[in-house]
């Protein structure tokens, strides 16, 4: 593997670290001016400011005197599906709710059947275009949720198919197994058969084959309670698969509170968290991971970001990429939103994006700073400061972006 020599760095700002930040600390970032980093063997080896020593055999690449940052982490993404949903939007537009979409059968109901109908190699070339697309937007760490097939064959299915792109493609996934997305239809009349078939076969089967590192579920008005949400993650946590909860998305039914007493890793959404949520997380060492951009499709309010880094909870941000509630893949909205909806700094943002983010999936150890020790993901932005890239909007300013010491240039048409 080629080494790189990245030189003329205006500025580096990173979190540093291999744990999520809370607190004050989630503002804290490390800014050096006149950086350089040395990348060897797709991992960071040095980083430095001033005159670079000896490249040694390392390539060279010029930063042009502008900011870089690690690479962005999505930590929350509903990767591999079939179909698109564009025809909820006339529903939308007219005041369905997005819960009264999917117990009509719509919603991801409807996704579930076109995920059945699609092979393994269908979904993952789906998905490795929405992969290339975010990698050109600076994502280079993504989590990639099942969760469509809800039943065996087709939630290994979906599984397989992120196990296949993890290899064929540059950015590392990381897969959660999501049987309890949804109830299918069929077992509308019979909620426990459903449950006990994710918790005595699925979650064998996914972990038999280590196709999962997490276990998630949606924990919602008519979808999960917080008594099967808990017997489907500890299920889970007894094969090896860490708990994460979609909690607090649309109604408060304890999703929050569950997260925190069962030590999960993080929990998702929280628009609607309420105070007593957000100190069980805070105890239970649960990251908030923040979906802005869900907020802004479904019309929603957004989540108590401030009290939650006020109370000492890490919060994380991602897009929620999915064809239903957050048809998104680009970090860089997120961001926006960041700052526009929950009034976080633009370091507090990073530190959602990057550090934060990999602590929700498990990967703060290897991604998220840019320091010695951590993989070769980078971006180089077309902008002078952190600042700029929070404050424009709808432009992709991802200029190259540098995935284990590979160098993408923009739209990730050009690898050189
Ligand atoms: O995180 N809330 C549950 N799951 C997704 C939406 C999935 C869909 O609508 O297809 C979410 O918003
Ligand atoms: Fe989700």
């Amino acid at each position: 593997m080629e080494n790189l020599l990245l030189t003329n760095i205006g500025m580096l700002v990173t979190p540093t670290g291999c744990a999520a930040k809370s607190g004050a600390a989630q503002g804290e970032v490390q800014v050096l001016r006149d950086a350089w980093v040395l990348i060897e063997d797709g991992k960071i080896a040095e980083v430095g400011t001033g005159r670079p020593g000896q490249a040694g055999n390392a390539r060279i690449l010029d930063a042009g005197g502008r900011l870089v940052t690690p690479g962005l982490v999505d930590a929350h993404t509903h990767l591999i599906f079939g179909g698109w949903r564009q025809n909820e939007l006339a529903l939308k537009l007219r005041g369905v709710p997005y819960l009264d979409i999917l117990a009509q059968g719509g919603g991801i109901l409807s996704t579930v059947t076109a995920t059945r109908e699609a092979t393994e190699e269908e979904l993952a070339e789906k998905a490795g275009l929405a992969l290339e697309e975010m990698l050109s937007f600076g994502t280079t760490t993504c989590e990639a949720k099942s969760g469509y097939g809800l039943r065996l064959e087709d939630e290994l299915k979906q599984l397989r198919a992120i196990r296949d792109l993890n290899e064929k493609q540059p950015i590392d996934l990381v897969p959660t197994f999501m049987g309890g997305h949804a109830l299918p239809k069929c077992f509308a009349d019979d909620r426990e058969a459903y449950i006990r078939m994710v918790c005595e076969e699925m979650i064998p089967a996914v972990a038999e084959e280590k196709l999962a590192r997490f276990c998630d579920v949606f924990c919602e008005t008519g979808v999960f309670t917080p008594e099967e949400s808990r017997k489907i993650l500890e299920a889970g946590k007894k094969h090896g698969l860490l708990p994460k909860i979609h909690a607090d998305e649309i109604d408060p039914i304890g999703g929050s509170q569950l997260a925190g007493e069962i030590g999960a890793v993080s929990a998702e959404h929280l628009i609607v968290c309420p105070t007593e949520g957000i100190e069980a997380m805070a105890k239970g060492g649960t990251v908030a991971c923040l979906l802005p951009a869900t907020s802004l499709y479904l019309g929603a309010t957004f989540a108590p970001a401030r009290q939650m880094v006020n109370t000492g909870v890490p919060v994380a941000m991602a897009t929620d990429f999915n064809p239903g509630s957050c048809p998104c893949l680009n970090m860089q909205l997120v961001m926006n939103l960041g700052c526009l909806r929950y009034r976080l700094t633009p370091e507090e943002v990073l530190t959602a994006v990057t550090l934060n983010g990999a602590a929700a999936i498990g990967m703060a150890d290897s991604v998220g700073s840019v320091e010695p020790g951590k993989l070769g993901d980078l971006v180089i932005w077309d902008a002078q400061d952190l600042n700029y890239i929070c404050y424009r909007m709808g432009s992709n300013l991802a200029r190259t972006v540098i995935k284990r010491g590979r160098v993408f240039e923009r739209n990730n048409i050009h690898e050189n």
